[in-house]
């Protein structure tokens, strides 16, 4: 038995039909894509980086150097995280510049004793493991000096319309990927430019094992929506930690998110349970999604 499932992230607000197509048809490309490696070469880690990679390169998607949204200074910081049900995992956190997070993430897991990188140290690795790198004017980002600059003297002020202007964002295409193969391995990777406009260095879900990402052998999860709460409810780990006690896998996924609009924030959560089951639930305005089991 093997399964997939893909996200291209949970939209609270208005998307034009075009834009959903284009989603659609891009989740459908790196699905069909992720199934084949699945089937020919039987490993549920290469399927979830292929896919993801696949989404990365994609500019209708929030991730990797192409769609990934620009922070307040114009620049685009990274995460990306992946974690197979060995427990084995590796994320890179606010990485610039590198055309893939998801497989320096995957580097991470492989090579590193350590399960997180960030910033600068994350793209040294990067550089050092010889990942393709994307120099600043290749992506779309311009570093604003006028924002840097303006930030220290009127922070307070600042900060509350930051505050405020966040709170209008509500659009989020952050990718994510669950996949098991015939030897049982059930890994889950989500990688994202965070959420348009953040604060330099803001940390989002997508790398925190648990929050965005999380596996084990009971299960496989991805999440998408706002980091902030996502991290909170700790939600791809409730996920699985629910499907481990025995609720079936569609019902920890809604019941999971139900938890979110309580709280108030957009959520989207994928999973597959060790039977190959696929859960897929949202509380936004769209999510496109598409998930297989093979028998
Ligand atoms: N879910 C993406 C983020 O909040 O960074």
């Amino acid at each position: 038995m093997k399964a997939l499932v893909v996200h291209g992230g949970c939209d609270e607000g208005f998307l034009p039909d075009e834009e959903k197509r284009a989603r659609l048809s891009g989740v459908r490309d790196a699905f069909q894509k992720g199934l084949l490696i699945l089937k020919d070469m039987d490993s549920a880690l290469d399927a979830v980086e292929h896919v993801i990679k696949d989404l990365e390169n994609n500019p209708h998607f929030d991730a990797g150097v192409i769609g990934s949204f620009n922070n307040m200074i114009g620049e685009i910081e990274m995460d990306a995280a992946i974690m197979d049900s060995n427990e084995s995992a590796g994320g890179v956190i606010r990485i610039r510049n590198i055309a893939h997070p998801i497989s320096v993430a995957r580097k991470v897991m492989e090579e590193m004793p350590h399960l997180l990188l960030c910033g600068k140290g994350a793209e040294i690795f990067a550089r050092i493991s010889g990942f393709r790198e994307i120099s600043p004017e290749e992506q779309h980002g311009n570093v604003d000096q006028r924002e840097i600059n303006k930030l220290p003297e009127e922070f307070r002020n600042f900060i509350l319309e930051y505050t405020e202007r966040l709170k209008e964002h509500k659009l989020f295409s952050t990718v994510g990927a669950v996949a098991i193969d015939s030897k049982g391995y059930i890994v889950a990777g989500t990688s994202t430019g965070g959420i348009a406009k953040a604060f330099p260095g803001r940390v989002g879900d997508s790398a925190i094992i648990g929050a965005g990402t999380f596996a084990t052998f009971y299960g496989g999860s991805s999440a998408t929506g706002i980091g902030e709460g996502i991290i909170r409810v700790g939600v791809t780990r409730k996920v699985v930690d629910m499907v481990e006690n025995g609720t079936p896998i569609q019902e920890a996924c809604s019941k999971v998110v139900d938890i979110c609009s309580r709280r108030g924030f957009p959520c989207g959560v994928i999973a597959l349970d060790r039977d190959g089951n696929a859960g897929i639930s949202h509380n936004g305005h769209f999510m496109p999604t598409l998930s297989i089991k093979l028998d």
